[in-house]
């Protein structure tokens, strides 16, 4: 039997507003932090279209649920937790 779960959907705005104010860093930071601990198959990492919520970004998803204003800083905190809820 396996315990495995669905790996974690991290989902970057790459709309150019979203991409301009930090999520062309941010992709950079998470796909260090995949690679650092060795996520990959724990993690999948998708890019989306603009969604309309500009104003509120650069926004980044972890399993749907979206978080705003996000830069390297937490999006890392947000990796780490959502990786500790996976052990
Ligand atoms: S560019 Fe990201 S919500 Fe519009």
């Amino acid at each position: 039997m396996s315990s495995s779960r669905e790996p974690v959907e991290v989902a970057v705005c790459m709309g150019s507003s979203c991409f301009s104010r930090g999520n062309k860093n941010n992709i950079k930071v998470i796909k260090d932090f995949i690679e650092r601990h060795g996520l990959c198959d724990k993690v999948k990492l998708k890019g989306h279209l603009c969604e309309g919520l500009c104003k509120d970004g650069p926004n980044v998803s972890l399993d749907g649920q979206v978080f705003h204003c996000i830069d390297a800083a937490s999006i890392s905190v947000l990796l780490e937790q959502e990786v500790k809820m996976q052990e």
